[in-house]
């Protein structure tokens, strides 16, 4: 199969949704990370995500919808707060976890009785999915174990040959993926994103927790896999004098030093690193990088093995 690379103009984004519709598979540019999408009502292209991504059966997709309202057509029993909170936040880099609505297919949620929904702000997400006429699943566009994908070229890295189309809509924005909350039994971020602890706490009026392992059930299926770290040892320095310390003691490995990482270009960076054999990536952690909950988790993860 030749991959199309598709120019988000009205053309592409009419070919992007009739190969949709067809049960291809279409890569697509959000403001977090690329996603790999499939219609939500079509099991059948929707178990070929799991299979080109080698994605673990259990670990449930996420739904993108365009609207608010488009939201009843995969959730039922849904809370007051889920207004408040997509009021506030859509469209943009915020996963809500609903109580599922019976018509989706099982293969969406992996088996769980709950949905993760967003409505995306990307203008090639929104067309698209409106295009289709109905919601779109996708993780992200990346081989399972890989770094997120934040350009076509990511995309293409993975799936070149295997997926039908991607569309090219640059480098995405915020470059990491999305802040997942749900809210059965109450409030819990499963993955920080964009989307801060204290912005949603404060437009709910009560206080927000990260969920963690010992007390929150169920956690997001995702985050108990093996997460990415590139090839390289990846070590964070929060002091100046331990990086040059360091730098003195190893002077002569190949390395990528992040002074600071921006989360635009962490997942960019990890690729090329990884495509340079690099044998070490030094992370600056300042002040800035520290406060920002979002980057620390993928930065720790990385640096877990
Ligand atoms: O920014 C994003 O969220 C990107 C773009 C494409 O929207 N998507 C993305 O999808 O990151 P994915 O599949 O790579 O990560 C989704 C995460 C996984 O950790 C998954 O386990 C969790 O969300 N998740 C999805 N549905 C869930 C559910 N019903 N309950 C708990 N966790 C869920
Ligand atoms: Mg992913």
């Amino acid at each position: 199969m030749n991959t199309l690379l598709l120019n988000p103009d009205d053309q592409g984004i009419a070919v992007a949704a009739e190969l949709l519709l067809r049960g291809e598979l279409v890569a697509f540019p959000t403001e977090t990370v690329y996603g790999l999408g499939a219609p939500v009502f079509l099991p059948t292209a929707i178990a070929k995500i799991f299979h080109v991504k080698k994605r673990p059966q259990d670990n449930p997709l996420i739904v993108h919808a365009s609207s608010i309202e488009e939201v009843s057509r995969v959730a039922s029993n849904i809370p007051d707060i889920f207004y408040k909170l997509a009021e506030a936040f859509w469209p943009g880099p915020l996963t809500i976890i609903l109580p599922k609505n019976a018509c989706i297919p099982p293969i969406v949620s992996a088996n769980q009785e709950t949905v993760g929904v967003r409505v995306p702000a990307h203008p090639i997400a929104k067309r698209l999915i409106a295009a289709v006429g109905m919601p779109l699943v996708a993780p992200s566009a990346n081989l399972s174990g890989r770094p997120s994908s934040t350009r076509k070229e990511h995309v293409l890295e993975d799936f070149e040959g295997r997926i039908a189309a991607v569309l090219d809509g640059g480098p995405c924005q915020y470059g990491l993926e999305s802040t997942v909350l749900s809210l059965i039994p109450r409030p819990t971020i499963l993955r920080p994103g964009a989307i801060s602890l204290n912005e949603i706490s404060k437009v709910l009026g009560t206080s927000v927790h990260y969920a963690t392992h010992k007390v929150d059930k169920p956690l997001s299926p995702g985050m108990k896999y093996r997460h990415y770290a590139p090839k390289g040892r990846v070590l964070l320095f929060t002091c100046r004098i331990s990086f040059q310390m360091h730098l003195q003691n190893a002077p002569n490995k190949s390395r990528m030093v992040l002074d600071p990482p921006r989360a635009e270009e962490l997942f960019a960076c990890f690729r090329e690193a990884d495509q340079l054999g690099y044998e070490e990536i030094l992370v600056i952690c300042d002040a800035r990088v520290s406060s920002d909950a979002a980057l620390m988790n993928r930065l720790s993860r990385a640096a877990e093995n």
